[in-house]
């Protein structure tokens, strides 16, 4: 797939600049909207995405899927995988893994967060924005994100954050394109091969409370799959959830 590019040396988010461009001159197709620096970049909930100025990859794409509203969660998963693969060829002898929803990990860090703003209208999506900030030359983190970590931090090397860019893009669209043409069980086993702690006990706060248990999946509205210690089977939204790392 092709996408028109538009570079922006600032902005004050790319999500904010892609929904804008939407509401105001709609594209006729796919768009990347990359910059160098966002002064109000944005994460999910009410998190602020920190990136010093020139050092990351910070984009969102605008898509138009032709699919139903109800893949949305596939798509999620599609471009979650676009993204893992690529972080794979680069840090080969690392464990990259998918937190869900849609955090990319190496080992226990975080080296990549996507912010979903999708728009439904009726059964079919009007559009899809993809915020993704991926950490790739910087190296010291000042705000309070729990865990972060960037390509350089694990492998020593300085990027050319250009040609990552277009890398990343192909990885990515690669998976988006099969949503369409494979079987979406195929997506779905990607995926569940790849989730942070799959099948392993940990403790996790549930709605407010501490609870043992393992993640054993996800569902087709990309729900979390818990199995307690006493056997209850949970399945959560995402402000139900949170993992303790
Ligand atoms: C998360 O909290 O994990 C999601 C982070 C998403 C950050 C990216 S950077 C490009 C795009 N523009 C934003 O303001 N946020 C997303």
């Amino acid at each position: 797939m092709k996408a028109v590019k538009i570079r922006l040396p600032e902005t004050e988010s790319t999500n904010d600049y892609a929904l804008a461009l939407l509401s105001r001159n709609r594209p006729d197709s796919s768009c990347v909207i990359i910059a160098d620096y966002q002064t109000q970049g944005k994460g999910t909930d009410t998190n602020t995405w920190e990136s010093e100025k020139g050092k990351n990859l910070t984009f969102s794409l605008i898509l138009f899927p032709e699919f139903a509203a109800d893949k949305q969660f596939i798509l999620n998963k599609a471009l979650a995988l676009g993204i893992a693969d690529f972080v794979k060829t680069k840090l080969p002898n690392h464990r990259v893994s998918i937190k869900w929803p849609n955090d990319i990990y190496v080992d226990d860090k975080k080296i990549c967060g996507i912010l979903f703003q999708n728009s439904v209208v009726g059964n079919r999506l009007d559009y899809v924005v993809a915020g993704i900030g991926l950490n790739v030359n910087q190296t010291t983190f000042k705000s309070n994100a729990p865990n972060p970590v960037s390509l350089k931090m694990l492998s020593e090397l300085d990027y050319n954050t250009e040609t990552e860019l277009d890398d990343l893009l192909n990885s990515i669209f690669e998976k988006y394109d099969q949503i369409s043409v494979k079987d979406e069980s195929q997506i779905e086993g990607e995926y569940h091969a790849i989730l942070y702690r799959l099948m392993e006990w940990h403790n996790f706060i549930v709605k407010d409370s501490m609870v043992r248990a393992r993640i054993t999946g996800t569902n087709s509205y990309g729900q979390l799959l818990l199995e307690t210690e006493t056997a209850q089977l949970l399945t959560c939204d995402m402000k139900e959830v949170k993992f303790i790392i």
